[in-house]
């Protein structure tokens, strides 16, 4: 199962990201997240102890290894160098394992034709593209804020993308957006996740205003999704009722795929 999961800057991407990795790693399943986030918060929301969390580079910014790949310093613009480097390493080398998740920070990731062409670009799709063709038994990609960065010749792998949503029609606005670049690329499997929802009324204004998409489920608003951010502990564990909203979702997606098959 390969999800990848967008929307809105500050929708809660990311606290989904970690409560569905939590979530197949209970099941025993074999995870591997990755945080394609600039700066990096997956680790925080998974509760990763701060030694391991000190072990966490994004890929993106390891200077010295996009070197040893690509055959060019980062930044370089024009020269030479490999645009397919190895990268069948990464992800066991750079990635941590906490409580059954494996994560893998990559850092920012321009999967679009727009993205210059450079060594560091080389790399990071070479690499997303590399885990995409991966025989992981669960990849839960956490994107970047925003559209533009999807890629036509990557993400057409994923098995279904997860829109975050909060009840405000701004950011039904970027699914909408969203919605439109992912079938145009090929994405077929989408789904619509409403978070921060405080009541029926919240339940009623998502299910009246999707933008054509089904709902995969809801999380409730909730003020212990800082406490556990402040805390550094796993809004997972923190939270029960996103632990069990996410374990709903997970017997939906999978029962999805089942009939997919
Ligand atoms: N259900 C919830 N209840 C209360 N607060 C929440 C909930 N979900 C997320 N938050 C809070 O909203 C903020 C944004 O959440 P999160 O980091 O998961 O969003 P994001 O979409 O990944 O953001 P970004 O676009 O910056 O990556 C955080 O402070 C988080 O603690
Ligand atoms: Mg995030």
């Amino acid at each position: 199962m390969k999800l990848a999961i967008t929307g809105k800057g500050g929708v809660g991407k990311t606290t989904l990201a970690a409560l569905l990795a939590q979530e197949y790693a209970d099941m025993n399943r074999q995870v591997l997240a990755v945080d394609a986030d600039p700066s990096p918060c997956l680790a925080g929301a998974l509760g990763f102890p701060s030694e391991l969390r000190s072990k966490l580079h994004p890929i993106a910014e390891m200077d010295e290894l996009i070197e040893e790949r690509t055959g060019a310093k980062p930044g370089t613009i024009g020269g030479f160098f490999t645009l397919n480097p190895r990268v069948d390493d990464i992800p066991e080398r750079f990635s941590v394992l906490y409580k059954g998740v494996r994560l893998l920070e990559m850092g920012s990731v321009d999967l679009g034709g727009s993205g210059c062409i450079c060594p560091e670009s080389a790399m990071l799709k070479t690499l997303f593209t590399h885990l995409l063709f991966r025989k992981d038994d669960v990849l839960i990609l956490d994107m970047y804020a925003g559209v533009e960065h999807l890629g036509r010749a990557t993400v057409d792998f994923v098995d279904a993308m997860l829109i975050v949503v909060e009840p405000t029609r701004r950011s039904l606005g970027t699914a909408g957006q969203i919605k439109r670049l992912a079938q145009d690329i090929g994405i077929k499997n989408l789904w619509l996740v409403g978070n921060k929802v405080r009541n029926q009324e919240d339940i009623d204004f998502l299910e009246s205003e999707t933008p054509g998409l089904p709902l995969l489920g809801f999380l409730h608003v909730d003020l212990a999704v800082q406490e556990a951010d402040r805390l550094g502990l796993p809004v997972y564990e923190y939270v029960p009722g996103l632990k069990k909203a996410a374990c709903e979702m997970v017997r939906k997606l999978e029962a999805g795929q089942t009939e997919v098959l």
